[in-house]
This record gives structure tokens, C-alpha cells and sequence, in this order.
């Protein structure tokens, strides 16, 4: 389970911790800073797919995201004064972290030296794109530098060395740990960088899995601890999606694992043109696509994995109907029965609030839950009577995912049943724990988290690029 995401200097996120607990509401004025939150969840997420960099630039590039205001506002707030420019002292930076039960990730982003010297006389086109500059894993709560496991700084990449048997670097592997694997665990000399893969993206790819250490592999182990697992990862390419194998780094493995497995829902499209509307050939679903268009397959995916929480949901929402699902000519389709009305209502007929409580139904029954996921502002559209059953839905989610929900309805907070933060150390944490209120406020343009002080903000340490 996530304990805590971290983000600092992007949007009007200049600096904020933000403690999770299992179902975790997120809520605050417009324009105080929810939605980037999401969207930070979103750029970790993807780091783990491989397209951290393509995410960004999607929504403006690393410039419009980066925190716009000065670097530090404590004189400003001090003395009441407007808000002035200072000189920046510390890098262009956009970092992203999140820690958990048992792994910690940090992502630092930055802008591209300036072309110079040899590559000054062809210049990319991409000299905007923004670059990963370092990216830490470590295991515990915290980031210290006796629990790092694994560290990036540009293209170098580095894992501590395996010396001796330790647990928490092999243990919990389950069913993909090979005999190698556990040979190179217990076996000090035979570290993972000496069995880098041949691939294309190293410059020196080392010898075979398998063979013994070159002289050569040694030699890269200069730093005490620490075994190189590149040299040459590109500033575009996480370190999660390039050197993530069991072989070499299972903690980055595991990492990616559990960051893929993250789901985000986002003000689906209800329009006549949406994709939940039209027919769609279905086969099963246990994931609804983020923009809906599974969505007939993913409900007959749920109904025929047995229980009635599907026939629950909808008839608890709209005063006892019916759901359907056709399929004509392999195409799956929606039907749904109200009482009262002559013939069931196809996709292309239900009304916006209709369909997209139906997309919430389908994405918060999946048959497969994943370990996070995060609803950005899931009563949009809806009508009022339609938040207290989505908020059974939410919770019964919660018993078996990670949940946090971005949230500006009072009305759908409420009916989650959020705790009082007064009684914060007895609340039970995990799932299926009470729903947990965070409100985001916003001072000289920053976000904060509200009520959050020294003793309350969960520890979170950056480090830094040198
Ligand atoms: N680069 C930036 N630097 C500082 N603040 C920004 C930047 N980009 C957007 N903002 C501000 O961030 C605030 C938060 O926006 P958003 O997360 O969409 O809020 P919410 O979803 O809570 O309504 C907005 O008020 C916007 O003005
Ligand atoms: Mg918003």
C-alpha cells in the first residue's frame, strides 16, 4: 500500500507530502491544487510504463508544469510582502516520489544542458523535451542513503552490491525466481551488473547471463557497494521500464509491477460520440478501459464472474432496474430495463449521468483489483441521488484496492463516511479502513495540505543530484 506521494515543484505543487491511508479523499477549492495531484499520480504511473516523458509533453511540456512562482515564498510570507522574484539557487527540477509498505521511488526531472561543444552544431529538435536526471528506489518508509538499492543519476545507473544474504533484496519473489537468481543472492562475488543483458541500449553489454564475471565487470564496481548496472541510460528512458528484470534489479521489477498496476479514472467521455456508446465486438473485460469504450464487456465480464453486486449497484441507483448486456454480431451493448419504460434503453440512449454511473460501476466492480486506483472527480455529471450509491460502491472498492478519490462534492464526501482527522492516530490504516479526508488549500499561489505541521507531514527526504 502507498504511504505517502510526494511532489515538488510542479504546478502549484512547490512542495507537498501527502499522507495516504488506505481510502483517501482529496478535496479543496477550485484551483487549489487536486487535480495536479492526480496528475502527478498519473506522471509516476508513468514512469512505470515508459512514457513519463511523452506524459508531460502531452500536457504542455516540463515548462508549463514546473512551479511557476519563486523558489522559496518564506520571506514573502513572513513579512506580508508581494510576492517577488528570487534568483533560483538549486537546479529546474520536478520531482515525484512516492513511498509504500515496502519500496520507495523518486523521480527527478529537469531540462536539457545546453547544447554545446560537438553537439552544438546539430541541434535536436527535442532540446525542450525534459529528461529524467535521477531516480532513486529504496526500501522502507524513507529514503536514507543505507536504503537506497538502487540509484540513477543521468545514464549511470547503480545497484548495491549483494553482499551476503539478505532478505530484503531477494525475499517475496514468488514464482519467477530462477536458480541464478537466487545463486547470484547468496553468492557475494557474482553481484547483478555481471550478468548484464545484451541489450542494445548498453553500450557495453557485458558478458552472457550466466558466464563468470569478466576483469572488466569488476573493475566497474569502483564505488564500494555499488555495481553499475549502465552507463548509458538515456535521459528519456526510466529506469523502471529499461533495467527492471529479475536477474539484475528485481526491486525495479517489483517497482514497475506495482506502478503499472495503478488505474485512474478520469471524467469519462459522455457525449453522443463517446466510445461507451457505441456497440463494440467484447471479449472479457476485466479492466475497463480509461475511456470507457469496454464498457458492455467489462459489465457482462463482472456479471459473469458470479455475485450480484452488479445487479446491486444498478438497481440501488435507479430505483430497481435492469441491466442487459447484448451482443449483436459479436458487438456488446448496454441495455438497461427502468421501471416504467416500454423497452430497455440502449448505450446510445442513456442519459450522461446514467452512462457514466454505469462506467463507475464497471471500473469499481473489476474482477481484478488493482493495487491503486484513483477517481478524479467521479461525481461529475451525476445526479445527486446517484452519490450515496456510488459511495457504497467507492468503499466496497476500498475493502479490496487502494483507493484515493479526487473529490469536489461535499455530498459524495459526506456519504463516504470521511473520518474526523481529530481521532487521526486511532483510525485504522489498510483497506477497507475508514475514508480519510485530505484538503488541499492554497497560500501565495502554493499548495498546502491542510492541518499538516512538522509532527503530521510524513517524513519524505529528496536528496540531490550531485
Ligand atoms: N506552473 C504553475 N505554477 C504554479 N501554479 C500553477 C501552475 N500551473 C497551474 N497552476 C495553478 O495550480 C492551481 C491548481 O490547479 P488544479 O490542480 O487544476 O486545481 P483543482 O483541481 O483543485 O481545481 C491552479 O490554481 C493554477 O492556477
Ligand atoms: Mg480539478
Amino acid at each position: 500500500m502507498l504511504t505517502a506521494v510526494a511532489v515538488s515543484g510542479y504546478r502549484s505543487l512547490r512542495d507537498v507530502v501527502v499522507p495516504l491511508h488506505g481510502l483517501d479523499v482529496v478535496t479543496g477549492a477550485n484551483g487549489s491544487g487536486k487535480s495536479s495531484l492526480y496528475r502527478s499520480l498519473r506522471l509516476l504511473a508513468g514512469c512505470g510504463r515508459g512514457d513519463v516523458i511523452g506524459t508531460l509533453a502531452r500536457e504542455g511540456g516540463l515548462q508549463s508544469a514546473l512551479w511557476a512562482g519563486p523558489a522559496t515564498l518564506g520571506g514573502a510570507r513572513e513579512r506580508g510582502h508581494a510576492v517577488q522574484g528570487t534568483r533560483r539557487k538549486g537546479p529546474i527540477s520536478l520531482q515525484l516520489g512516492f513511498a509504500s509498505d515496502d519500496f520507495g521511488y523518486l523521480v527527478d526531472l529537469g531540462l536539457p544542458q545546453q547544447a554545446s561543444g560537438a553537439d552544438a552544431g546539430s541541434p535536436s529538435a527535442f532540446l525542450r523535451d525534459p529528461e529524467i536526471k535521477r531516480e532513486v528506489v529504496w526500501s522502507g518508509p524513507v529514503m536514507r542513503p543505507g536504503s537506497v538499492l538502487v540509484r540513477r543519476r543521468w545514464g549511470v545507473v547503480e545497484t548495491r552490491s549483494a553482499v551476503g544474504s539478505d532478505d530484503e533484496w531477494g525475499g517475496g519473489w514468488g514464482g519467477e525466481e530462477d536458480d541464478e537468481s537466487s545463486e547470484w543472492e547468496s553468492d557475494p562475488v557474482e553481484a547483478p551488473g555481471a550478468r548484464i543483458g545484451s541489450r542494445a541500449a548498453y553500450r557495453d553489454p557485458g558478458p552472457a547471463a550466466g558466464s563468470a564475471p569478466r576483469p572488466a565487470d569488476r573493475a566497474r564496481r569502483a564505488r564500494p557497494g555499488w555495481t553499475e548496472l549502465t552507463r548509458s541510460l538515456r535521459p528519456w528512458e526510466s529506469m523502471l521500464t529499461e533495467l527492471a528484470d529479475p536477474e539484475r534489479a528485481p526491486e525495479l521489477l517489483r517497482v514497475r509491477r506495482m506502478i503499472r498496476g495503478w488505474r485512474f479514472y478520469d471524467s469519462f467521455r459522455a457525449d453522443s460520440g463517446a466510445p461507451a456508446r457505441t456497440p463494440q465486438v467484447g471479449t472479457r473485460t476485466p479492466v475497463l478501459a480509461d475511456d470507457g469504450r469496454d464498457l458492455a464487456a467489462a459489465l457482462q465480464t463482472i456479471r459473469e464472474q458470479g455475485g450480484r453486486e452488479l445487479d446491486r449497484a444498478v438497481a440501488d441507483a435507479f430505483d430497481g432496474a435492469i441491466l442487459d448486456v447484448t451482443v449483436d454480431g459479436g458487438r456488446f451493448d448496454v441495455a438497461l430495463h427502468q421501471p416504467g419504460m416500454l423497452r430497455p434503453l440502449s448505450g446510445a440512449e442513456l442519459s450522461d449521468g446514467t452512462l457514466r454511473y454505469l462506467l463507475l460501476v464497471a471500473a469499481l466492480l473489476t474482477p481484478d483489483p488493482p493495487p491503486l486506483m484513483v477517481l478524479n472527480e467521479p461525481e461529475t455529471s451525476l445526479h445527486p441521488e446517484l452519490l450515496a450509491p456510488l459511495a457504497r460502491l467507492i468503499r466496497a472498492a476500498a475493502e479490496r484496492s487502494q483507493v484515493m478519490v479526487v473529490s469536489h462534492s461535499r455530498s459524495l464526501i459526506d456519504e463516504l463516511g470521511v473520518a474526523d482527522p481529530d481521532d487521526d492516530d486511532e483510525i485504522p490504516v489498510g483497506l477497507g479502513s475508514p475514508a480519510r479526508g485530505i484538503t488541499l488549500v492554497k497560500d501565495l499561489g502554493e499548495t498546502f495540505v491542510q492541518g499538516q505541521g512538522l509532527l503530521t507531514t510524513p517524513a519524505w527526504s529528496w536528496g540531490t543530484r550531485r
